[in-house]
Parts: structure tokens; C-alpha cells; sequence
């Protein structure tokens, strides 16, 4: 059965609890929700794949509550990663590097590197300090749904699959973490996300480092689909100055205020399914910034079940 607990002592030992009995627990980060588990318990992480309905390659990210704790996972940390870890973390940064053999391979899905991110949420930290282990969590919604950004997004995703659910309030971000592959001499963006391409860039610009390339989302991240994100209504992604495509859909304004848009995206694309809208008109961020992550999730949740239509624009690069 699952529980939405509170993220108070109460609920974080019960999750804790949950987590030491193998099982799987909704978890407050500041980006999205994660389904997590034991990092280091097999069967608990196929459970995650099995819940999330999630293909057993597609790796999982490792949540840490400290720095050091990255060395324990890792065969070798580049300073560039050390670079960006010191100044993003905890926060909304991911960083993939060469995995130690104590990394379940289930965890990263047969591969030898592993994705590893400290989350700036109190009840996160809490519970992975309390475990005394990583825990491993993708988002806490089905395989190419869209990512819960509250405790109810997760019980209306995946209800009585999960034993726990903390209540860790609304996610401050609302996007998922920006992912930086370091396991190349040029770290190279494979998702963008709130530390943006020109936050990286100018941390690792005195040091001579220069990231391998646009933040396009050109990705070697595994399990990829172009649609993602993906909500049921249309949706038809409008540049600025340029007309409206459908005159009677209502508009979502993704234009500007990027930080809280990103914020509440996700919750405004699961409202447009509850009222039952089956097309929208999304005025698009620009390509600065935070606009980066917004718009790349805009694209996968725009991108067309069927081929050859007007919102198909190139390869997107899909995430689950
Ligand atoms: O903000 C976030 O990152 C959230 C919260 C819960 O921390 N998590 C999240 O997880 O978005 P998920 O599983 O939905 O996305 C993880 C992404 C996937 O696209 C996966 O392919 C990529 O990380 N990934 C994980 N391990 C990888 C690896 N070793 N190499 C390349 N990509 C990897
Ligand atoms: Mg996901």
C-alpha cells in the first residue's frame, strides 16, 4: 500500500525503514521526485525498473549526500568533475564518471560508468545519511510520462507500486538535473538542465577547460526515446513572433520568468490532461540559459507519435 508521509522525523525513519526492507520509496529532491532504493540491493533496484516499467539498460542516477562520497563510487574523478561538483552540489547537477567495481551493475544498466548527484532537498540528504547508503532513483513516473514534481503527482503516477512516498513539498526546480558526462577530457552536457551551459563554461574556463559542445542534447545517454515527457494534448511550440498555429488553443506562456516556469511545467502540462485540452499553443523560452532544459523538454513532450508532422523538427534528445 503506499503512504504520502511528511518529511518529518516520523516519515523519514519510516523510509528509511522501507528502504532497509528492499523496498522502493518516493523521494523530495529539488529538481523532480524520485522512485529510489538501496543503491547496493539488487533486487530492490529491479524493482525500480519494474515499477518505472523501465527497460534494464536504461541506467539509473546514484544520489550521494556529500562530495566524498563520489569517491567511493568512482575509479577516478577528473578535475574538471571535481570542479563542478565542489561548485554545484548539492544541487541539480549530475556528473557520469568511470564506475568502481562496488557499483551495482544493475544500477547503471550493465555499463561501467555511473551517473552520481548530490540533491539540495533537507529529506533527501536526511534519508541517504540515515541509510548509510546511495540510493538509486530515476524520476518517480512511468517510463516516458511526465516527471512528478509533487507528492501527489507520484501517488496519481504509481500509487500502491511504491511503499513510501515523502512529502517533501512542491520541487523548487521542477526540470531534471543538468547531466555532464566527465569521463571525457572535454566534459561534454548530455542533458541540460538549472546549472546551465553558461554556468559550466565559466567554471571551467580558468582552468582551460571548454565543454565539448553546444548544449544541444546530442546525447550517448542510453535507453533513449524521442518522445518524452509527453503529456496527452498536442502540443505546437511557437518561436517568439511568430503566430499563434492553432488561434483557439489556449496558451501556455513558457516565454520568460524561465525559473518559474520551470517550476511549474510539468504540473502545467499534467492540468491540460486533467481539463481534457487536446491542443495547446506553448510560447517558447529563448535558447539562454534555463531556457535550454525547458525548451528540451517542451520538444521531446511535443515530439509526434506519428512521423512527418509539423512539431518534428530534427532528432530531439530524449531522457526518461
Ligand atoms: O533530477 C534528476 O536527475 C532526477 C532526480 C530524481 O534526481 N532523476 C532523473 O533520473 O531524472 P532519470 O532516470 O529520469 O534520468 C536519468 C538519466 C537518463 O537519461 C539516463 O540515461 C542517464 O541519466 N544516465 C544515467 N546513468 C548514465 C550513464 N552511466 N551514462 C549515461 N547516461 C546515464
Ligand atoms: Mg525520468
Amino acid at each position: 500500500m503506499s503512504r504520502i508521509v511528511a518529511a518529518d522525523e516520523l516519515g523519514i525513519a519510516q523510509a528509511v525503514e522501507a528502504l532497509r526492507r528492499g523496498g522502493v520509496i518516493g523521494l523530495p529532491t529539488e529538481t523532480v521526485y524520485g522512485l529510489a532504493a538501496d543503491a547496493t540491493n539488487d533486487e530492490a533496484l529491479r524493482r525500480v525498473f519494474a515499477v518505472k516499467d523501465r527497460p534494464a539498460t536504461h541506467p539509473l542516477i546514484v544520489h550521494v549526500a556529500d562530495a566524498p562520497q563520489l569517491d567511493a563510487l568512482a575509479l577516478e574523478v577528473s578535475d574538471s568533475c571535481r570542479v563542478l561538483t565542489t561548485h554545484a552540489w548539492p544541487g541539480p547537477l549530475t556528473v557520469i564518471v568511470h564506475a568502481n567495481d562496488t557499483v551495482s551493475r544493475v544500477a547503471t544498466g550493465g555499463r561501467d560508468t555511473v551517473a552520481v548527484r548530490v540533491p539540495a532537498h533537507r529529506a533527501a540528504l536526511a534519508i541517504i545519511t540515515q541509510l548509510g547508503r546511495p540510493l538509486a532513483a530515476p524520476s518517480a513516473n512511468r517510463f516516458g510520462e511526465v516527471s512528478p514534481t509533487s507528492a501527489r503527482h507520484v501517488a496519481d503516477d504509481l500509487g500502491d507500486d511504491v511503499d513510501v512516498i515523502v512529502d517533501g513539498g512542491d520541487c523548487a526546480v521542477g526540470v531534471e538535473s543538468t547531466i555532464v558526462d566527465c569521463t571525457t577530457p572535454q566534459p561534454e552536457i548530455l542533458r541540460p538542465g538549472a546549472i546551465t551551459a553558461e554556468d559550466i563554461a565559466l567554471l571551467l574556463d580558468p582552468h582551460g577547460v571548454a565543454l565539448a559542445s553546444e548544449p544541444t542534447g546530442e546525447s550517448r545517454a542510453p535507453g533513449m526515446l524521442a518522445r518524452h515527457y509527453a503529456p496527452k494534448a498536442r502540443l505546437h511550440l511557437v518561436e517568439p513572433g511568430s503566430p499563434l498555429p492553432r488561434a483557439t488553443a489556449p496558451v501556455l506562456d513558457c516565454s520568460h520568468d524561465l525559473a518559474s516556469v520551470a517550476r511549474t511545467l510539468y504540473g502545467s502540462l499534467r492540468d491540460l490532461d486533467q481539463r481534457g485540452v487536446q491542443e495547446v499553443n506553448v510560447l517558447m523560452p529563448p535558447p539562454r540559459g534555463l531556457g535550454h532544459a525547458i525548451r528540451d523538454r517542451l520538444q521531446k513532450a511535443a515530439f509526434p507519435a506519428r512521423v512527418g508532422s509539423l512539431n518534428r523538427g530534427g532528432p530531439t534528445p530524449p531522457h526518461s
